[in-house]
């Protein structure tokens, strides 16, 4: 008698910001980095993939349903996840004949965010960890969220990071198939929980080089990117990972804010030039410089990605410092909690910021550092094999 079950399982995976970043692949297919790099996961509660995934024999093909719509699945990236997780499946299954043929059914993969995709907030991190996680569950594999990361790395290089909660480095290993490059946990959540994150939403006007393209480019024509890949971050790794230890939150945003302004010179170092900050992007430094400057210590450190949205981490204990000052900065009904705090404004801070942030700073998503993957009853695929 065949087989016709369907058999599933869930997870929710988080998104995850660098405070030192990647950037540039030795090998674009198997997305090798050029230099190791290091983030803050966060916190599930604000920022989320939920994925359910599913497989039987009835299925006619790989299918992949996010926020409600059919994507394609051909691409590159996914068939390297979905092929990579049927080998290890395999595996067992030939170890274990009683086992159901999983490794031969098509896969059903259902995903939502919890965050709006519009917000332009790097939701492939979260998207392929939480793939690669939910097929890993439902095959049963027994790799370790290492080992998981390989195969993570391969959808896209970020998503490595978030198979693990707190504080995650991407060790960017020397091998040519890519066996030694991957991710591990530097601190859990719980070593350092205080760190919170305010995340600027800052609205594009138009489409921005993507993270692959770009990187090329920089590879390609940067000068400065061989200083930054080769003598910078290597000392920065081990620093970063030092002010974690210790929980140095002046070291930390240092290094933070360093790297990010780093990362963004050889963007601009690159031909023809790549510019993910705007106006409001750069509003936003000022501003936080302008805090550091007025308290006399580092309260806040801000970071980029390859967008202008601005991540600003500090601890809990300047949560007061922190919204004041965006309380005084943003918009009313972007700042909701700005009655609760005393206003802060800096001596010395220009009015033209000021107006860049009030005007272009839509909404701000207010989060910590937070756990990895967790698995869930949850199931967005119904009796059918198809989304809920
Ligand atoms: C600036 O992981 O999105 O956010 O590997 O091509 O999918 P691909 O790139 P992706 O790049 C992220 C770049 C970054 C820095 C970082 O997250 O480390």
């Amino acid at each position: 008698m065949t087989d016709k079950k369907i058999y599933s399982a869930s997870t929710t995976a988080p998104v995850n910001i660098a405070v030192v970043k990647y950037w540039g692949k030795r090998s674009v297919k198997l997305n090798l980095p050029t230099n190791s790099s290091l983030s803050v996961t966060l916190s599930q509660a604000d920022l989320k993939t939920h994925t359910t995934a599913a497989c039987s024999s009835t299925f006619t093909e790989n299918s992949l349903w996010l926020n409600g719509e059919a994507q394609d699945v051909s691409g590159a990236r996914q068939t390297a996840c979905f092929r990579e997780l049927k080998a290890l499946r395999k595996k067992l299954e030939d170890a274990n004949p009683s086992l159901p043929k999983m490794s031969e059914y098509y896969v059903h993969v259902v995903s939502e965010n919890n965050f709006p995709t519009a917000a332009g907030l790097a939701s492939s991190a979260a998207g392929f960890a939480a793939l690669v996680r939910a097929i890993a569950d439902l095959y049963e594999l027994p790799e370790s969220p290492t080992e998981l990361s390989k195969i993570a790395r391969q959808g896209s290089g970020s998503a490595c990071r978030s198979l693990f909660g707190g504080y995650v480095a991407w060790e960017m290993g020397q091998a040519v198939d890519g066996s030694d490059s991957y991710a591990v946990e530097v601190a859990p959540a719980s070593h350092w929980p205080e760190m919170k994150a305010a995340i600027l939403v800052v609205s594009a006007a138009k489409k921005s080089v993507s993270s692959t393209a770009g990187m090329q480019a920089t590879v390609n024509t940067s000068a400065l990117f061989t200083h930054r890949a080769c003598d910078v971050v290597p000392k920065r790794m081990e620093a970063m990972k030092a002010a974690i230890e210790n929980r140095d939150f002046e070291q930390f945003a240092a290094h933070t804010m360093a790297d990010s302004n780093q990362f963004h010179a050889v963007c601009l170092d690159t031909t023809p030039p790549i510019f993910y900050m705007n106006d409001v992007s750069r509003a936003a430094i000022r501003a936080v410089e302008a805090l550091n400057t007025h308290e006399g210590r580092v309260v806040g450190a801000y970071t980029f990605d390859a967008g202008p949205n601005a991540v600003i981490y500090y601890q809990e204990k300047d949560e007061e410092k922190i919204l004041g000052f965006l309380g005084t900065l943003l918009a009313p009904e972007v700042a909701e909690w700005a009655g609760k705090y005393a206003k802060v404004t800096p001596e010395g801070y220009d009015n033209g910021s000021f107006e860049a942030l009030k005007d272009g700073v839509s909404r701000v998503i207010l989060t910590r550092v937070g756990e990895g993957p967790i698995r869930t009853h949850d199931s967005l695929i119904g009796a059918d094999g198809l989304p809920r």
